[in-house]
């Protein structure tokens, strides 16, 4: 009773609050969203543009009196980790009612894989190389976000990265630009929903403008050096995807690139965003990048940060006062000019303005009931199951009957409702995660579950609770070993420099393959772990990431052959760290590597004795190849490729060829797969790649059934960036269509 009272109460204030708004003249403007920019920016003082310019965290400031009087005062434009309906609304009324000019607040929050009904980390999601379902888990996020007030996101994160070191890997599409960039489209499309003024679109944020997931080692927030083609041709292009699909904002990064901090980088922002892309909207500084400009070196104090990141084209700093404290004095001084400010400014109330908040600046506390919903737990489960990708599956282990008599349970992932959410999790609750071990007890009931944590986190070093395991494994028809990674190994600031499963994991996996009992290995991890070792020792292994709220349930799906493993790498798993960087699309080199001419380290010398014939470019002991190559993942059916066909061997650079193969579905159960196509420029201007992706398409084939399967190649699809210009060189191609990047049939054809 006390709650709906509570909720009326709520929506009559609303109301109230709306029709206060409606009638104020100087936030109400006419005409097209720039005219009413315009209006606007012409009404407002240079303290009122700082204020709009600057973005805080409530806890930084300085109290709830001085929040209140700076909100009155027109000196914050935005707040981020302000959240939940009471609490928007209240800060939100004083803006629009009691600051001079009325202009609401842009409430932002980190909402990077779900707000409370968390789907697997973004890494994860990009394994299911499905756009659509993606683009429906982002609808999803925003969708419960708005509803606590949050109309900006810091997502999507489209850092393209090779390096699993990297604790902010979890958070990206993985290492291909290609694959990243139809991802980022469909992110950006689920943040910001079809239509900006509903109450439930969210802007999206395309971070962080550029070259962050090039830290060096994998250091987080450690320098770049990028060179310009591998700048565009690969880091840049997914945020130019993000761009064309109408991000409303982007976020300047931490790293320097090339000597240059990224928020204070005239090159990317000003000449690349602004000038080549014609990009509109906003760009807000990452948390306190402006002032780290300072450490940097790239600055003296705060003032010149300031001047630097207005200058750039950093509309807004986020938690920092260097614009604030500056910008007036700085104009003064004709460091910069007002045009800068207004520009800036511009773009800021764009934004506001697209998204409705002039017209609607409230969160209707309807909107509370959009949390969780039973349709947005099954569509968790279903992109869980989706980014799930089968490594290894010896003697069809994998899908177990239901009719099994009795599992062995273990391992410090199998019941960790926290850890399965994964990194940047600020809202979604452990105690809304079901995990693997309630959803095996919910499948097979409690009796034939065996459930002996062994390892009590993924760290866990003590060889105690060994033997304990080994008997549970012996007296039961399968293992079940939930191995991986606790979430705060990965994600901001959570770089490893070993990037092997930790703990004793991999020692008592080795133990209980002593058992002779089918060993199903479940890895649950916040990045491309160096799995050879649990490989190894598994009859079957799931790559399941942190797959979020409803993980458990989609690894039982895909355990009992609910459906059929469909996932495949979004990137290349390395051997061991020192193979660091690794990647599909790497130049062939002048000394290409081949079975031929590898001899292993620990090859006997007497037999076959280390050898320099050749030189060619690989480690001794890893080899030339990778753990997996990107693309890679098995299916519980097989598909044999045949009949690839081109519709030309030739076209121009203006027009197109239609390349096609027949999958057919051999195994025994229906099944989905990705479908990949990849080229190779022969000869270019600069080195090329030894392949790029330049297509996907994810079909379901029924067992038996065939499908054709037809992509277009456009010659504007061919086209990079040589050091100088973007061209499509005439040539020869090769052209593969396969189920990864390794693997595939054999085409080729010319540009004329
Ligand atoms: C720092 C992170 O780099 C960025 O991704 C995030 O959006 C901001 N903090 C705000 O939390």
């Amino acid at each position: 009773m006390i709650s709906f009272l509570k909720s009326v109460i709520a929506v009559s204030v609303v109301t109230v609050l709306l029709f206060v708004v409606a009638c104020r003249p100087q936030s109400k403007t006419s005409g097209k969203p720039d005219l009413q920019v315009e209006d606007l920016l012409a009404k407002m003082t240079l303290d009122e543009k700082l204020g709009q310019m600057s973005q805080i965290d409530p806890g930084f400031a300085g109290g709830e009196e001085q929040l209140k009087k700076a909100v009155r005062d027109g000196r914050y434009g935005s707040f981020l980790n302000m959240f939940g309906v009471e609490r928007v609304n209240e800060i939100q009324k004083i803006a629009v009612e009691e600051s001079r000019l009325g202009i609401p607040l842009l409430i932002g929050r980190d909402v990077i894989h779900g707000y409370r009904t968390i789907f697997p980390i973004p890494l994860g999601m990009a394994a299911s190389w499905n756009p659509e379902i993606i683009r429906k888990a982002f609808r999803i996020s925003s969708i419960e976000a708005a509803s606590q007030g949050i109309r900006w996101t810091f997502a999507p994160m489209i850092d393209i990265t090779w390096d699993p070191r990297w604790g902010r890997i979890a958070e990206g599409c993985g290492e291909d630009p290609y694959l990243a960039s139809s991802l980022a489209k469909a992110m950006v499309e689920g943040i910001q929903g079809e239509n900006l003024k509903d109450p439930t679109a969210v802007a999206a944020c395309a971070k962080h403008f550029a070259g962050y997931g090039f830290a060096e080692a994998g250091r987080d927030y450690n320098t770049t050096y990028i060179p310009e083609p591998l700048l565009r041709n690969v880091v840049l292009k997914p945020f130019k995807a993000a761009a064309d699909a109408g991000a409303l904002t982007f976020m300047s990064a931490f790293n320097d690139l090339n000597g240059v901090p990224a928020s204070g980088n005239e090159f990317t922002l000003k000449k690349i965003l602004r000038e080549e892309w014609k990009y509109k909207g906003m760009v807000v500084s990452d948390w306190g990048s402006v002032t780290e400009m300072i450490n940097h070196g790239f600055c003296a104090n705060e003032k010149e940060a300031a001047q630097k990141a207005i200058s750039a084209g950093v509309d807004m700093e986020m938690s920092g006062s260097s614009y604030s404290s500056n910008a007036k004095q700085l104009l003064q001084e004709n460091k910069i000019n007002q045009a800068m400010i207004d520009d800036a400014v511009r773009y800021i109330l764009k934004v506001k303005f697209d998204l409705g908040l002039f017209e609607n600046p409230y969160v209707n506390p309807d909107l509370e009931k959009s949390i969780l919903k039973p349709d947005f737990l099954d569509h968790a489960r279903k992109v869980a199951r989706e980014s799930i990708v089968l490594l290894k599956n010896e003697n069809n282990t994998l899908p177990l009957s239901n009719k099994i008599g009795s599992v062995a349970v273990m391992g410090p992932l199998a019941d960790s409702p926290r850890d399965q959410l994964g990194t940047w999790v600020f809202d979604g609750k452990a105690e809304n995660s079901v995990t693997p071990l309630h959803s095996l007890k919910e499948f097979l009931g409690g009796e034939r579950v065996n459930y002996v944590q062994g390892l009590s986190y993924s760290r866990d070093k003590s060889t105690a609770a060994f033997q304990k395991c080994i008997a549970a494994a012996k007296s039961s028809d399968a293992i079940l070993f939930f191995a991986g990674e606790e979430w705060i190994l990965s994600g901001e600031g959570q770089s490893r420099g070993e990037i092997n499963i930790p703990g004793a994991q991999d020692e008592l996996i080795a133990e209980l393959a002593k058992t002779g009992k089918p060993l199903i290995v479940v890895v649950m991890a916040g990045r491309p772990l160096a799995i050879g070792n649990t490989l190894k020792n598994s009859d079957a292994l799931l790559y399941a990431w942190h797959g979020g709220t409803m993980s458990g349930p989609a690894i039982s799906d895909i355990l009992f052959g609910i459906e059929s493993p469909s996932g495949k790498l979004p990137v290349t798993f390395v051997k061991g760290s020192g193979q660091i960087p690794f990647y599909y699309y790497r130049n062939n080199t002048g000394r290409p590597a081949s079975e031929a001419f590898y001899t292993p380290i620990d090859s006997i010398p007497q037999i076959n004795p280390q050898s320099s014939l050749g030189y060619k470019s690989f480690h001794l002991d890893y080899g030339y190849k990778p753990l997996l190559p990107f693309g890679y993942g098995l299916s519980y059916t097989t598909f044999d490729y045949n009949n690839l066909s081109l519709s030309s061997l030739s076209m121009s650079a203006s027009g197109s060829v239609k390349i096609s193969a027949t999958v057919t579905n051999s195994g025994e159960r229906d099944a989905d797969e990705i479908v990949q196509l990849y080229i190779r420029d022969r000869v270019g201007s600069i080195t090329r790649p030894i392949k790029e992706l330049k297509g996907f398409s994810k079909v379901h084939i029924r067992q038996g059934e065939k499908a054709k399967v037809e992509f277009t190649l456009y010659g504007k699809d061919l086209e990079f960036f040589n050091g100088k210009d973007y061209v499509i060189e005439p040539g020869e191609f090769d052209v593969w269509i396969g189920p990864d990047s390794d693997n595939g049939l054999h085409g080729e054809f010319t540009i004329q």
